[in-house]
């Protein structure tokens, strides 16, 4: 590790993030930080902070000798990943927070921290204020982490939370995150889940070794949820929450995905709401770990750009000790899975995959069953994204063979059930 230095930042980016660390790191002089300059695209806007301070011309700061660290929080991951590869050539440690930049050129940036010798930190990229990726780096051996089970996009779930509880309705509440900056740009990225999956890459990567990439990842949003949905939740006493999730298999190989599920109360993420985000890890000897903090906004964001501005002071790099220093992880396409599905057209559904059917319901509108289904059905379709159908895991909704045999003997008949 090197000796403390002080750090003479470069910030591409004032939006809802850019602009709290600005405020952030004005109250807190004690990091020895400073903003040398930050480059914008948009130069109408009206920004709090000095003119003098403002470029659109990205190599004044790439280009600055004087800058030592680039703070890169703009939403454009093709002009990010120019900007994060160019300041890792051009000598400078980075800080990053653009979850999907950095999930779609990850093994190209992770080389060239190895062929630079410097510093690229994201924590701010994954559930926002809560310090799950150091610690997933830092923390847990391989083998000892059994699973991993997150909250991890802020906007979905305040929707949820609002739509649920408060009772408005889907756009209203994609609204409000969208006024409050949780919500990205394109907000279509959260609730489609694709922000969620690109997050949910970085988080495999640093606690199962697993590189990947979201197409061979199975995930969907919220779109599809709708009112009987919610029903069925609560005559359960379950909540309905977008969730990432990864197991470690009898096989050794890792299960993931990252779907709507039913949360039971005594889950510690049926507690999680509005645009908080948690992360229940499952190891070998602590048992149950529970992480929460705000998983988007401002301040909260910007809170963990700051830690890590502050760990490079210090010198500090991820190693992927998982992927290194372990055998990388493998993901395993062999498992099955206990869904709910609710519909209204049943001649959509291929009832032949299920393998077993515990629930069915039919109603004049929409039915639903519940049942178990190869992961391979769902990962070569998407009859289940489509059609008006409506996709929610159960709680403990992996299933492996011994558990397989048992709900195949408890199986209902779906022959001759139409609606
Ligand atoms: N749109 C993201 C979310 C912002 O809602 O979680 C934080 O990454």
């Amino acid at each position: 590790m090197g000796s403390e230095k002080t750090l003479v930042i470069g910030l591409f980016g004032f939006g809802v993030v850019g602009e709290g660390l600005y405020k952030v790191l004005h109250q807190t002089p004690s990091l020895k930080a400073s903003i040398k300059r930050v480059c914008i695209k948009n130069t109408n806007k009206k920004r709090n902070a000095p003119a003098e301070l403002f470029t659109t011309d990205m190599y004044d700061l790439l280009n600055d000798p004087e800058i030592n660290v680039i703070v890169e929080v703009i939403n454009d991951s093709e002009v990010g990943y120019h900007i994060v590869s160019t300041a890792l050539k051009n000598g400078k440690d980075v800080v990053s927070a653009s979850k999907k930049m950095l999930s779609e050129h990850l093994p190209e940036l992770i080389e060239l921290q190895n062929t630079t010798g410097r510093s690229l930190l994201y924590e701010a990229s994954a559930c926002a204020s809560i310090p799950v990726i150091r610690n997933l780096e830092e923390y847990y051996d391989n083998d000892l982490l059994h699973s991993i089970k997150a909250i991890v996009n802020g906007s979905t779930n305040f929707i949820l939370t609002k739509m649920f509880e408060e009772h408005l309705s889907f756009k209203e509440a994609l609204l409000l995150a969208q006024q409050l900056g949780f919500a990205e740009t394109d907000p279509t990225l959260d609730i489609e889940g694709y922000d969620a999956v690109n997050k949910w890459v970085l988080l495999l990567t640093h606690s199962y070794g697993v590189n990947t990439t979201i197409d061979k990842l199975l995930f969907n949003g919220i779109t599809q949820i709708n009112e009987l949905d919610a029903q069925v939740a609560q005559s359960k006493n379950q909540s309905i929450k977008l969730v990432a999730q990864a197991k470690k298999l009898n096989n050794g190989k890792v299960a993931t995905f990252v779907l709507p599920q039913f949360i039971d109360q005594a889950d510690h993420l049926f507690f999680v709401k509005n645009e908080y985000n948690g992360v229940v890890i499952e190891t070998g000897f602590a048992d149950k770990q529970f992480f929460y903090g705000k998983g988007a906004g401002s301040f909260p964001t910007a809170s963990a750009v700051l830690s890590d501005i502050a760990a490079l002071r210090y010198g500090y790099k991820y190693e992927y000790k998982k992927s290194n220093q372990h055998a990388p992880g493998e993901l395993s396409d062999d498992f099955h899975m206990r869904v709910y599905l609710s519909f209204d057209d049943f001649s959509k559904i291929p009832k032949d995959e299920f393998v077993s059917v515990e629930e069915w319901h039919s109603g004049n509108e929409r039915s639903y069953l519940v049942g178990t289904i190869p992961y391979k059905t769902l990962e070569s379709s998407n009859w289940w994204k489509t059609n008006n159908t409506s996709l929610i895991m159960l709680p403990n909704g992996i299933v492996e063979d011994m558990e397989l045999q048992e709900l195949k003997k408890m199986s209902l008949s779906l022959a001759g059930m139409e609606l």
